[in-house]
């Protein structure tokens, strides 16, 4: 969501023709929105209006309209606006708007992008990906309707999102005489609606798409109706970045610029605030200060004509700044107004909406990008999930596609941020698989949780490595990882005896035993999985912090745990063992009888028969217990290890 600058657009027409077109019009002030509502409601027709009508079609564009509009055969309405906007042949087709789709347009006073996007619920992630950078939602409802479920669940989203300025159009009056009564009753509903989930405000426009009934202009059909029509409000309705600008300044910085020692700037954009040569600032998270020397455009530093250096910047502009001193500064960092620095913290309270088709897991370590700081999260906690449709509040332990959850998160290192709704460039994220690089949630911060602020790691005088020295021993953590009944549980114990009359000293934790005490409230759900594989992480770690040879015998059949585990220590100190039993051999030995019980589907969840078991790609150590026995294994995972030592 922070990329905002990123634009998709879905015909090359327009594509080629943009910055030429932006250009012309670069002076004016730019409004970005989405329409939200469904065919049905006629919301192609209204934004293909809006673009006919303030004529800013291009030429060939409206030549291939028309000769669509002949073939699908509109019944002698004249042009089919919704073909405008519905460019994709597929969406055409299935008569459904699929992927978010940006147009452009401009009038006298400002130019316009409007994302477009879809209403099925299956398309929250799009609503959310072209609501993260608009200043205003139009709303559509269709008069004879009313409001509806996916009314209040767009209205929920736009909001959510930190979109301010609301409008209700209520389309196809013309199909309802233009009856003022059922407008008021429609926008009284709507009221009642809107007040419950936060939007204080919002202007309720009665309109015609087909017709055009106060979308450019004010219709004589609605006489009782003494508000703006829609493009005037387009037109004149108060951008994000003005109220940004009255913020302070901050700036998170997306790249240190060095050409040569004697220059070091740092580039960014503006997301508050106002700065000017002689400044101070603060850099965060250090909390470093010094003073603004010089604000150098970016043409300047590229040898191009330049506008030079800028006597003061504001939000919404890519700025180089030099500062006074040679302080610590770099990516991800964020330059502050003195004293109006942002908040830091590791922990917070935010809304995740998820993007995935892999449903989110507390305790799975994300990569996730908050300003231009990339670091790795976890969600610690679930607080609520929340439905869509009746705003309802549900308790939930993970999160699937189009999910929207409040969810605690916990990242590995302090980053500076403001709430979402204060700024959403510093406030908003993504999380990322860290595995397959796909975005796979978006999220706003709400707050950061005071015990974030409140616990400081507290410096202890005897060290993991003294602790270890006085053994006489290094620590270490033997991670053993297989399928169930591969004997994981008796290698490591082997492993544990003979390390024992070495006189090293150890400590075997093993799955069935932690799960009796520590996690008996964990099951074998892939939630409950993590979390399990999380715990014992944690404790190992400590245990391996007090100078133990650690040995664990978990099934930890996901690598992103296993990863995270391996993160938690110094290199070297965590090692795999990856036990390679075949899935019919630990079938037929079927120890515990466990494999019998799940192919009679009397047990769920059970990995390798219903439940996923992802194999070590790196694991320092693998045994097969085909090919030996478990002394054997024992015996050379200590050679392996400690060379007999
Ligand atoms: S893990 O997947 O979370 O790492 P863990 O190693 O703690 O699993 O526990 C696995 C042991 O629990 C198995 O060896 C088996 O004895 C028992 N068990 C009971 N139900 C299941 C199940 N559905 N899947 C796997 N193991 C199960």
């Amino acid at each position: 969501m922070a990329d905002g600058e990123v634009i998709y657009e879905t015909e090359a027409l327009i594509a080629e023709d943009i910055d030429a077109y932006l250009e012309q019009h670069q002076h004016k002030s730019l409004l970005r929105f989405i329409t939200c509502g469904s065919v049905d409601d006629g919301k192609s027709t209204l934004i293909g209006r809006l673009l006919y009508d303030s004529k800013m079609i291009f030429e060939d564009q409206l030549a291939s309209l028309e000769a669509d509009s002949k073939q699908v055969g509109t019944q002698g309405q004249g042009i089919d606006f919704a073909l405008l906007v519905d460019g994709l042949a597929a969406e055409r087709e299935q008569g459904i708007t699929i992927d978010v789709a940006y147009r452009f347009f401009a009038t006298e006073k400002r130019k316009f992008i409007v994302a477009d996007t879809p209403g099925h619920e299956q398309y929250t992630r799009n609503m959310v990906t072209g609501a993260s950078t608009a200043d205003l939602a139009v709303i559509l409802v269709d008069a004879r309707k009313g409001v509806l479920t996916q009314t209040r669940r767009h209205s929920y989203l736009s909001h959510l999102l930190g979109i301010r300025n609301i409008v209700l159009a209520v389309n196809k009056m013309d199909l309802v005489d233009y009856d003022q009564a059922a407008f008021d009753d429609i926008v009284s509903d709507y009221r009642d609606f809107a007040a419950g989930i936060g939007i204080e405000d919002f202007l309720a426009v009665p309109v015609s798409g087909l017709k055009g009934d106060n979308i450019i202009a004010k219709s004589s059909a609605t006489p009782w109706y003494d508000g703006p029509a829609l493009l005037d409000h387009l037109e004149t309705v108060g951008l994000d970045f003005d109220r940004r600008r009255k913020q302070p300044f901050r700036m998170a910085v997306q790249w240190v610029n060095r050409p040569n020692l004697d220059f070091r700037g740092f580039s960014g954009m503006i997301a508050s605030g106002r700065i000017a040569p002689g400044d101070p600032v603060r850099v965060l998270p250090s909390g470093k200060t010094s003073t603004v020397e010089r604000i150098v455009t970016m043409p300047a530093l590229g040898g191009g004509d330049g506008d030079g250096d800028l006597g003061h910047a504001i939000a919404g502009q890519s700025v180089t700044i030099t500062l006074a001193d040679e302080i610590d500064c770099s990516r991800g960092d964020v330059i502050a107004a003195a004293d109006a620095p942002p908040e830091v913290a590791d922990q917070f309270e935010a809304t995740i909406v998820w993007m995935a088709d892999e449903p989110m897991l507390p305790g799975r370590p994300y990569a996730i990008k908050i300003g231009t700081n990339n670091l790795r999260a976890t969600i610690t906690d679930e607080k609520y999930q929340v439905n869509v449709n009746t705003m309802e509040k549900m308790a939930s332990k993970s999160l699937e596609l189009n999910g929207i959850a409040v969810c605690n998160i916990s990242t590995d290192r302090p980053v500076p941020f403001t709430p979402y709704d204060d700024n959403p460039d510093l406030g908003g994220f993504i999380l990322i698989d860290r595995i397959t690089n796909a975005t796979v949630g978006a999220g706003m911060i709400h707050f950061a949780l005071r015990r974030s602020q409140n616990i400081h790691w507290q410096a202890v005088d005897i060290t993991r490595e003294a602790h270890a020295e006085q053994k006489g021993q290094k620590a270490k953590l033997l991670w053993f990882t297989g399928l169930s009944g591969s004997g994981k549980s008796t290698i490591a114990n082997l492993v544990e005896k003979k390390l024992h009359a070495m006189g090293k000293h150890s400590f075997l934790l093993d799955g069935d035993n932690v799960r009796h005490g520590l996690n008996r409230d964990l099951g074998f759900t892939d939630v409950d999985r993590v979390e399990n594989i999380r715990r014992v992480g944690e404790v190992a770690k400590l245990m391996t912090d007090a100078g133990l040879i650690v040995l664990t015998a978990f099934i930890s059949p996901f690598r992103a745990e296993r990863q995270m585990v391996r993160a938690m220590l110094p290199e070297s100190e965590f090692v795999e063992v990856f036990v390679d039993t075949p899935l019919e051999v630990a079938e037929q030995r079927d120890v515990k009888g466990l494999y019998r019980k799940a192919r009679a589907g009397e047990l769920k969840n059970f990995t390798g028969i219903d439940s996923p078991y992802e194999e070590p790609e790196n694991a320092e150590i693998r045994v097969n217990t085909v090919e030996m026995t478990a002394e054997e294994a024992a015996e050379y995972i200590v050679e392996q290890l400690f060379n007999g030592s």
